[in-house]
């Protein structure tokens, strides 16, 4: 057994790990971060790629703002359509902010860069990761290296930021945690292709064949998707089956400016909503998916991330300052208010934008009226928008 000494173990090398395991060196706190893949996998999987103001004012406070600003696109709006009639909503005029396009992998690349130049201590391919007692005031943790040799790490705390398949979450007794869930009847099937994007904003449409996003990367990377069946494969469909619906799904001015091209990668997520509450045991606190999942609509997922890691590295910080565990223990309060607003505006939106298996002639017309109303009321779309660009920390 290789015996290990830290302050903060980490388990899990996603954003949410890299950037606490940052933040707090930048302070002279000491980590060990456990991933159970290889960086390389962890730099393989695509996510959303809009951050809020309040995440770039973070990720710069990281280190690793500078190509955010290079090769980040500053939106000051976006579209939304409605049976193909297509509107915008500013976020300037509304509530003077806007968001960056920029995607998660590159975060996740540019931390992993940060984290290597400090020589950050990140163990790769680790298994059985266990937990020994999360109430104890040395805390210590059992995983097998990638040449499968035991470790331990002793330290004062332990992170769960190992998403939401991981295993600290269920460290948590059943008793001591209760969750919230909402799976929704349907997937989103994304593509990417080399091509150049059909708007220079996002586009987020309604019809009664299901929603479609047109999303981007750069001015010759398309991120495109359409609402589909969560129980089908990827493989199941055809680029051309994607385009042919996504153009019958785009707003009618918009449909000239589609330029098609072979997909480069396709898959499908399915879309759910979830809230593990509280966010501390003893001394193991949730972060980021591991405690909670939000739909993609909206593309809250790592900007809350991004803020519960925030308000975590306040209380750490705090505590190694000898303030007391005071901040500490409000962590799972406050970050939970943020995340239950994001939760009930990913769902809200969710709701207005998708078409639902068993949705009645009546929702149907709700959900039209509801559009209608964002269309044309500068109150909805601020409520919209401030929602969007993501509430205050
Ligand atoms: N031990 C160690 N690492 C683990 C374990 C385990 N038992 N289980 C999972 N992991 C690793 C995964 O391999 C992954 O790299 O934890 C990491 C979790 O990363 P994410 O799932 O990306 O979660 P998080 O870092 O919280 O990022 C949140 O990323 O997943 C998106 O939509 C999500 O945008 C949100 C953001
Ligand atoms: C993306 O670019 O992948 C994206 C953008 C906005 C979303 C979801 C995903 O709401």
């Amino acid at each position: 057994m290789v015996n290990l000494k830290t302050q903060v173990t980490i388990i899990g090398g996603g954003p949410s790990g890299l950037l606490l395991s940052q933040l707090l060196m930048n302070e002279g706190i000491e980590t060990i971060v456990l991933e159970k893949h290889t960086k390389c996998h962890v730099l393989s999987r695509i996510r959303a790629g809009v951050l809020e103001s309040g995440t770039v004012e973070i990720l710069k406070q990281a280190g690793v703002g500078e190509r955010i600003d290079i090769d980040g696109f500053v939106h000051e709006g976006t579209y939304l359509s409605s049976e193909n009639k297509g509107f915008r909503v500013s976020f300037s005029e509304t509530v003077g902010k806007s968001v960056t396009i920029f995607g998660q992998t590159e975060v996740t690349k540019d931390l992993y860069q940060k984290q290597e130049e400090r020589e950050a201590n990140i163990f790769f391919q680790v298994k059985n990761v266990n937990i020994v007692d999360p109430k104890s005031s040395k805390t210590e943790v059992i995983f097998e290296d990638k040449i499968g040799k035991e470790n331990k790490v002793v330290s004062d705390f332990i992170i769960g930021c190992d998403g939401f398949h991981g295993v600290t979450r269920k460290r948590i007794p059943l008793s001591q945690r209760k969750e919230y869930e909402r799976v929704y009847p349907f997937g989103w099937l994304g593509i990417l292709s080399e091509t150049p994007p059909v708007s220079d904003e996002l586009i987020y449409a309604n019809t009664s064949d299901g929603f479609a996003l047109c999303s981007m990367r750069n001015n010759n990377l398309s991120r495109y998707y359409i609402q589909c069946d969560a129980n089908t494969r990827a493989e199941d469909y055809s680029d051309d089956y994607f385009w042919k619906e996504l153009i019958k799904r785009l707003p009618e001015n918009s449909r000239d400016n589609l330029k098609t091209g072979p997909s480069i990668e396709k898959s499908i997520a399915p879309l759910r909503s979830f809230v593990v509450e509280p966010l501390q045991y003893g001394n193991l606190f949730l972060v980021g998916d591991a405690a909670h999942i939000v739909p993609p609509t909206g593309a809250k997922g790592l900007n809350l991330a991004v803020s519960d890691v925030h308000y975590l590295s306040e209380g750490l910080v705090s505590f190694y300052n000898g303030e007391g565990k005071k901040k500490l223990s409000d962590y799972s309060k406050i970050a939970l208010k943020r995340i239950w607003k994001a939760v009930r505006f990913s769902w809200w939106m969710t709701t207005m934008m998708h078409e639902f298996p068993e949705t009645k002639e009546f929702d149907r017309k709700i959900k039209l009226s509801e559009l209608e109303h964002l269309a044309h009321s500068k109150f909805a779309q601020a409520h919209f928008a401030e929602n969007y660009v993501g509430v205050p920390l």
